[in-house]
């Protein structure tokens, strides 16, 4: 800032090289800051899962406002674990955005609950949107990584959907799972 100052007017070929320079520092700012909240969503840490839902669901009632989003919470155990918690939550977030991009829905579904019984924590997102022939998926990267996110966990992740029928996704995690090394920093 202070080569920048002193070199505005005086010395152009200095001062272009300084806005140069702030510029790609500006840059590699924003996608570091990018990179640590994909890493690790603020929301998460901050309102924990069911927080986190809720406020996404908020911020996406306000943007569509005809499109109706409903969010049902079981009973869910006290602690979910950090790696279970983000996985959760990154395929809401993903879910939620093919929903927007492309399903066209008047009401979406956002389950998440807990079987005792089983110890697998359950979320499921469901739209009645324009669906989409399964064979015909293009796939990108948002539904590959949601799979691997769940089966990295020793989970299961499911889509059904057709042509005009809706999609709905449902991702299992077991918690009885001990946390993996290098899963926790
Ligand atoms: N809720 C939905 N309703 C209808 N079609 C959907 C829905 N979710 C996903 N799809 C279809 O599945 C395809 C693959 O989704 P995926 O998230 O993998 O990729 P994408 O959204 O196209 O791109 P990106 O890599 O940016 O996520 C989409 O292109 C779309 O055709
Ligand atoms: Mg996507």
């Amino acid at each position: 800032m202070g080569i920048r100052n002193a070199s505005a007017g005086a010395q152009p070929t200095l001062h272009s090289a300084a806005m140069n320079v702030i510029q790609l520092t500006d840059r590699v700012y924003g996608v570091v800051r990018g990179m640590t909240s994909r890493l690790r969503p603020v929301a998460l840490d901050e309102l924990g899962l069911v927080g986190a839902l809720e406020h996404d669901l908020m911020g996406w009632r306000q943007r569509l406002p005809a499109t109706r989003f409903t969010l049902a919470i079981g009973e869910l155990p006290p602690d979910i674990g950090e790696s279970v918690a983000i996985a959760m939550y990154r395929v809401a977030q993903e879910g939620l955005t093919n929903i927007v991009r492309h399903a066209e829905a008047r009401h979406v579904k956002v389950e998440l609950d807990f079987a005792p019984a089983s110890a697998v924590l359950h979320l499921s997102l469901q739209d009645d949107g324009r669906g989409v022939e399964l064979k015909a998926i293009q796939h990108g990267l948002g539904l590959l990584g949601m799979r691997e996110r769940i089966e990295a966990l020793g989970g299961m992740f499911c889509i059904e959907t057709q042509p005009a029928q809706g999609f709905r996704l449902d991702a299992s995690v077991p918690l009885d799972r001990p946390e993996r090394c290098g899963e926790r920093v």
